[in-house]
């Protein structure tokens, strides 16, 4: 379904006042029943329609890094773009935008109007679970890289929504933990990181967190009034985060929609409220207008002409997958310039590592889309190496916890005679209402796709054993199923969610596995019948049929790995987490890597001294063995290119573009900001303004560890000379500065530098970080290529917060480098 484009007559344009009058007019037109009705969602993902006054549905969609739309179906795919944490180590805000732009496009394509991202909390603690889906540890950094985001998605008419407002930083408790910041950080990172994105690009929505702040949750929270629609402007609809509602009083607060729908804590009892006075007309009829102004940006509205009335040109999504895949790669570590490999010398390759082959390309959550494909850094080694070079693969080490689902070639559905599964719906005499042909062996229903009347669910498919031997085999999800191998029952019970966290049960559902042997191209067929659980308080149904890697002697993996290593050219291990270290609705217990990767890489650096370990997580790992291999390249969870772009790396098509957008640690006991459990349902912010790269800079200061990686690091394949940079000596309270830098690519390759700005203030009477980022500009040079580069200092970056923006006039250190602690050079500015 595609969205229109403006209609040709001249309705007056969102936004004119015209619009507004008569988005004005409308609002105040309806009975309250009508009112409060538009307030909570008529389905998990749309709002209600108004016939009456040309109101269609608002479609909104997960998002942040895809646009999955209405449904979990594998058969209406969406664009997988890497992690926003590969967007943010691009430090591109252009690149961001185009992210968008991509985002937005595929929206349309969907016929979604929202998409329910950028998430831009701040990585306050490694541990945090969707640390993957935020963007970094400094809020300039975030904020510049969200409002590219933002601008980018609406550029295609489409609304964007910064989430989650405010302070959800971590998982533990999610629903109900109290976060306790003051309000100088309060100010200063967490609302810092929203600011530009609501104030320079307008975003139409934001998401308020499931969390409270300082004791009031956040759908309740004045936060929503002051900064965000007082001082910010904001005139976008606030929607909650899904469930977030808890009461009528959320009504008095600048909450405006409730999701997901029809039945929440809104609708009747907020009628009531209203009718008893508890809850103010004005009040419901400001909501009204904001979601009518939404309507009418994203063209739901008759009468007024879309905020957007002509698109940008089409982009090739798969393109920009690619580019922010290699323009966000960050290379660590490059020892006697191992990379890039010249592949027309390369006789033999060796990769190893069970991601290489099963790479992780998304998070999980509700962040997961569906692509069509995802390329595997094997799939695209393969595609890329002359067809001189051998590549060999062995798995080395698991790294995929539970059932997996099956490959999708492996599938035959037995009834179609098509690739893949039968899916039939069954009523309660166990007649059959609808039946579907699947691609996949993950099947998830959210609120969309189950016909009514359903009481039970069949999946029938024949399964092809690529090799011979035992395999375990097995069904995932959540309540009564049954499950037979060749018409043989293995299983007939009840499978129980333990997590009791909305969607983890979801994408790692409780599983039963059984052992079967086969040969080689031996068919199993595959039967399960899942029973509906009478009553579901949000319509929620995941069924996974799969197969799980059983290894029971690591050390003969390791050992296969080895082989191949030490007789190749180059050994390339990819590492990386998996599903059940990074999703959402938990936070990491530890920041190890799983399983034996870490054994694995040590015997394959000893095995061959060429060793490139390609790291795919979302967020950081220890990596122990950092010293002791040739070469380390950050590549995230790096999107459906993920592997293409690894290839162009490696083999040096590209330049990995990357520089770290948050510190990566040597130890988990030198992480300065590190738990995110509440004590007693809180979880005290007591760091205050040195998060990140402050607080390791502040620990260092003390004589504690530094980080193994700094924030800002990361290398490419050529150098740059950056010469003595100028700025004004003085300056006004209140204005910004223009820092220029000199920049010379002295290597011999084209690259990308990125020229980072940070501040300082010596013996200052107000407490401070050590030193913060205050703007940075990229630049990309051809060998010998020069230009003075341009870096803005915002005024803001200058001032504190204490009960408003201050200035302590004074002498500032600003620092030019390529990392937070970097050599740097350092000029001075009196503020005045
Ligand atoms: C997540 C949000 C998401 C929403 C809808 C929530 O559980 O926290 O980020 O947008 O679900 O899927």
């Amino acid at each position: 379904m595609n969205l229109p484009l403006s209609p040709a007559v001249t309705a007056p344009a969102a936004g004119s006042p015209d619009a507004e009058a008569l988005i004005h007019n409308l609002a105040d037109s309806l009975s309250l029943a009508e009112q409060v009705q538009l307030l909570t969602g008529a389905d998990v993902w749309s709002t209600h329609t108004l016939p009456s006054i040309g109101l269609s549905r608002i479609v909104l969609s997960d998002g942040p890094a895809g646009v999955r739309g209405e449904d979990f179906d594998e058969r209406h795919d969406s664009v997988s773009l890497p992690s926003s944490s590969a967007l943010s180590a691009s430090w591109s805000a252009e690149l961001a935008h185009r992210y968008g732009q991509v985002l937005g496009q595929e929206a349309r394509r969907k016929g979604v109007h929202a998409v329910l991202g950028p998430t831009i909390n701040l990585h306050r603690s490694p541990l945090g679970g969707r640390h993957f889906e935020c963007m970094s540890e400094d809020p300039r950094l975030t904020a510049t890289m969200a409002a590219g985001y933002v601008a980018g998605v609406q550029s295609m008419g489409v609304g964007a929504t910064p989430k989650h407002y405010l302070a959800n930083e971590s998982e533990t408790d999610r629903f109900t933990v109290d976060s306790v910041v003051a309000e100088r950080p309060l100010r200063e990172l967490y609302l810092a990181a929203f600011e530009d994105a609501i104030t320079e690009s307008r975003a139409w929505l934001v998401m308020s967190s499931y969390n409270s702040i300082n004791g009031t949750t956040a759908s309740e929270n004045d936060l929503l009034e002051t900064p965000l629609s007082t001082e910010w402007g904001f005139d976008g609809v606030v929607v909650s985060d899904w469930t977030g509602v808890r009461s009528v009083e959320a009504a008095n607060a600048h909450q405006d929609l409730e999701m997901p729908g029809p039945v929440g804590h809104w609708s009747a009892k907020l009628l009531a409220a209203v009718e008893s006075g508890q809850v103010s007309r004005e009040a419901i009829v400001e909501k009204v207008v904001r979601i009518l102004r939404l309507a009418a940006r994203v063209g739901s509205l008759d009468g007024v002409s879309p905020a957007v009335a002509e698109l940008p040109a089409a982009l090739d999504s798969a393109a920009v997958a690619r580019e922010v895949a290699i323009r966000g790669a960050v290379l660590i570590r490059n020892s006697a310039g191992l990379l890039p490999l010249d592949a027309s010398a390369l006789t033999s390759v060796a990769l190893s590592g069970h991601n290489a082959d099963e790479a992780r390309t998304q998070g999980g959550g509700s962040a997961t889309v569906m692509p069509k494909q995802n390329i595997s850094p094997l799939m695209g080694l393969r595609e890329a190496l002359p067809a001189t070079t051998s590549l060999s693969y062995t798995r080395g080490a698991k790294v995929a916890e539970g059932l997996q689902q099956f490959a999708r070639t492996a599938l035959h559905n037995p009834v179609s005679n098509v690739p893949g599964a039968r899916v039939t719906f069954l009523d309660a005499s166990g007649t059959e209402i609808f039946a579907e042909d699947r691609l996949a062996s993950s099947l998830i229903w959210f609120g969309v796709g189950i016909p009514e009347g359903t009481a039970a669910i069949t999946i029938s498919t024949d399964w092809t054993a690529e090799q011979a031997g035992v395999h375990h085999l097995g069904l995932g999800t959540v309540g009564q199923a049954r499950l037979s191998f060749n018409g043989t029952e293995v299983f007939n019970g009840e499978l129980l969610d333990t997590t009791n966290v909305l969607g983890a049960a979801l994408f790692d559902p409780p599983s039963t596995v059984h052992q079967i042997e086969t040969t080689a191209g031996e068919t199993v067929r595959i039967e399960a019948h899942y029973t509906l659980p009478p009553e579901q308080f949000i319509p929620l149904t995941a069924i996974l049929l799969g197969e799980e890697a059983v290894v029971t002697d690591p050390q003969a993996e390791i050992d296969d790995a080895v082989a191949a290593a030490s007789s190749a050219d180059v050994a390339i291990v990819v590492v990386g987490t998996n599903s059940s270290i990074e999703s959402e609705g938990f936070d990491r217990s530890n920041l190890d890597l799983p399983g034996h990767q870490n054994e694995l890489v040590r015997a394959v650096a000893a095995a061959n001294p060429r060793t490139i370990v390609v790291v795919n997580s979302g967020s950081p790992v220890l990596m122990p063995w950092l010293e002791d291999v040739g070469a380390v390249l950050l590549g995230w969870f790096g999107g459906q290119e993920f592997g293409r772009a690894i290839a162009d790396i490696l083999l040096g098509v590209a330049e990995p573009g990357g520089r770290l957008p948050t510190s990566w640690p040597a130890a988990l006991a030198d992480v300065p900001v590190l738990s995110t459990t509440p004590v007693e349902g809180k979880l005290e912010y007591a760091e205050g303004i040195h998060v990140g790269y402050r607080a390791w800079l502040q620990q260092q200061a003390a004589g504690g560890p530094a980080p193994a990686v700094p924030f800002g690091f990361g290398l490419g394949y050529t150098s740059f000379e950056f010469s003595a940079p100028h700025a004004p000596q003085q300056v006004q309270a209140g204005n910004d500065v223009i820092v220029h830098v000199p920049v010379r690519n002295t290597g011999s390759r084209a690259g990308r530098e990125v020229v980072q700005v940070y501040l300082e203030r010596p013996d200052s009477t107000v407490e401070r970080p050590v030193r913060w980022l205050a703007g940075f500009a990229g630049t990309h040079l051809a060998p010998a290529g020069t230009e003075s580069v341009e870096v803005r200092i915002p005024a803001r970056a200058f001032e504190h917060y204490d009960g408003g923006w201050q200035v302590e006039r004074g002498a500032f250190r600003i620092l030019v480098g390529k990392h937070v602690e970097d050599d740097f050079q350092v000029l001075a500015i009196d503020v005045r």
